[in-house]
């Protein structure tokens, strides 16, 4: 992904899910943490994703970022070319490599996952 003018390797969650009856004992988290830890090991430079409920993730050191973001529109198979969007309250990351937050527009450089 761009932030700005830099280029990022990402790790992105998508669908992140813990079975209805285990729910609230822990395991989304520790999901999370093996994420961080896989990332460290394999050079990434943050992890993103997309949620509507925030909780788990800043309770895990996510955080949420604002962002004008364009990015491939995909619809039954067919390409929509590339929208753009203000996209506030919903697009969360967390550093990996990264030392300070960045600034300036997301490029998805592909479909929003
Ligand atoms: C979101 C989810 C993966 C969390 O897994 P988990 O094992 O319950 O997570 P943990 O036990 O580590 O943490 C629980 C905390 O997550 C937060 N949380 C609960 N549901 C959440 C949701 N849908 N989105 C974000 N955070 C959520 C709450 O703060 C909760 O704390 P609480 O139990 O004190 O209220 C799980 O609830 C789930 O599968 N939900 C249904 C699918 C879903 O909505 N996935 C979101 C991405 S599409």
């Amino acid at each position: 992904m761009r932030f700005g003018d830099q280029v990022y390797s990402i790790f992105g969650v998508v669908d992140l899910c813990v079975a209805g009856d285990k729910q609230g004992c822990g395991i989304g988290g520790t999901l999370l943490s093996k994420l961080e830890e896989f990332a460290k090991n394999g050079g990434i430079d943050a992890i993103v994703l997309l949620a509507k409920r925030t909780e788990l993730y800043l309770k895990n050191g996510f955080r949420v970022i604002d962002a004008e973001c364009s990015w491939l529109g995909l619809d039954e198979h067919k390409n929509l070319g590339v929208l753009k969007e203000n996209i506030s309250g919903e697009i969360m990351m967390k550093l990996i490599r990264i030392k300070e937050w960045p600034a300036g527009p997301i490029d998805f450089l592909g479909y929003m996952f």
